[in-house]
C-alpha cells in the first residue's frame, strides 16, 4: 500500500464514536484506497492511576470537571514523540473558526510542505467543561472550533474536520472536480441541481438545463450562485473572487425585480418576482 496522503492521529476519550462514521461511505472508500488513514487513541490508556481518571475538579472552584494534563501529554508524547512530530490541533469552541479554506490548508499544509509525503495531523478532542490550560499553552499548536455553538465534546468537531479535509485529497471524491464545484469552494453558494424526471408533481426543471447549450448553462449557473449568495450570504460577496461580468450581474440584481423563486419568465432567475433584499429570505 502506498503512503496515505493524509494521516490523522486522533486522541479522544471516546474512540468508539468515530468508528461507525469512518466505516461508512466515502471515508471508508478513501481508506480502502490508501488515501486517508485514521488512528484512534484512547487517552484513558495513558492514565497511571488505578481508576484511570482523566478529569478532576477545577482549581478555584465552580462547576464541571476539567481534563487532567498528564494523560493527554503522555498520550501525545507516546505517539508523536517530543516535541510532537506534527501539528497538534485542539478541538475547542475557543479555536479559530473552521472553514473550507482552513480545510484546504490542513489538507495541503503551507508552501514548504513536501508533496508526495504523508500529511500527518493530530486531533485532540476536549471533553467535559474543558481541558487544563497547560494543554492549550504547551501542547496544542493550533485550536479549531467548528462554529459558534457548544458541543459536549470535540469528537463531532474532529469528524467534521476529518471529513471536510479528506475531501480535498485527489481521489477521495469520485468526481475529480467535486470539491471545486462545491458551495464555498468558489467563495459562493452553489447553484441549484436537478436530475430526472424533467417534470415532477407538476414542478419543471428550468428549461435552460434541457437546452444542451453548455455556454448558456454555465452562465445561468454562475448567475444562480451569485443570486443565492446575495440573498442568503451577502457577507461572502465581500471576499469571493468576482469577474467583471459577475459584478455587472450583481449591480443589476440590486436594482431589478427578480428572485430565485420557482416559476416565471426571467431567464436569469426563473422568476419575475421582486428580489429579496439580503438577509430577509
Ligand atoms: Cl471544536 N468543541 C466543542 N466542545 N464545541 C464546539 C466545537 C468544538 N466547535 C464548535 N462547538
Amino acid at each position: 500500500m502506498p503512503l496515505p496522503a493524509l494521516l490523522f492521529e486522533v486522541f479522544t476519550l471516546f474512540p468508539e464514536v468515530f468508528e461507525p462514521y469512518l466505516q461508512s461511505s466515502i471515508l471508508q472508500r478513501a481508506h480502502q484506497r490508501g488515501l486517508v488513514e485514521i488512528n484512534l487513541y484512547n487517552i484513558r490508556d495513558w492514565t497511571s492511576d488505578r481508576h484511570h481518571i482523566t478529569d478532576d475538579e477545577p482549581y478555584g472552584g465552580g462547576g464541571g470537571m476539567v481534563m487532567k494534563p498528564e494523560p493527554i501529554f503522555a498520550a501525545v508524547e507516546g505517539v508523536l514523540g517530543w516535541p510532537p512530530a506534527c501539528p497538534v490541533i485542539l478541538l475547542t469552541p475557543q479555536g479559530r473558526t473552521f472553514t473550507q479554506s482552513v480545510a484546504r490548508e490542513l489538507a495541503f499544509g503551507d508552501d514548504t510542505s513536501v508533496p508526495d509525503q504523508t500529511r500527518r495531523l493530530a486531533l485532540l478532542c476536549g471533553r467535559y467543561e474543558g481541558v487544563d490550560e497547560r494543554v492549550r499553552q504547551h501542547l496544542a499548536s493550533d485550536q479549531i472550533s467548528i462554529g459558534d455553538y457548544v458541543l459536549t465534546g470535540g469528537e463531532l468537531a474532529a469528524l467534521v474536520v476529518i471529513d471536510a479535509t479528506a475531501r480535498w485529497i485527489p481521489g477521495v471524491l469520485g468526481d475529480p472536480d467535486g470539491v471545486l464545484d462545491d458551495s464555498h469552494a468558489s467563495g459562493l453558494l452553489e447553484y441549484p441541481h436537478y436530475t430526472r424526471p424533467a417534470e415532477f408533481r407538476g414542478w419543471s426543471v428550468p428549461e435552460i438545463l434541457l437546452s444542451g447549450d453548455h455556454g448558456r448553462i454555465a452562465r445561468w449557473r454562475r448567475e444562480q450562485s451569485l443570486l443565492r449568495t446575495w440573498q442568503r450570504r451577502p457577507d461572502l460577496l465581500e471576499t469571493a473572487p468576482l469577474s467583471k461580468l459577475d459584478r455587472k450581474f450583481l449591480d443589476q440584481l440590486k436594482t431589478s425585480f427578480i428572485s430565485d423563486e420557482p416559476e416565471g419568465s426571467s431567464e436569469a432567475t426563473g422568476s419575475d418576482k421582486p428580489a429579496q433584499p439580503p438577509g430577509t429570505s
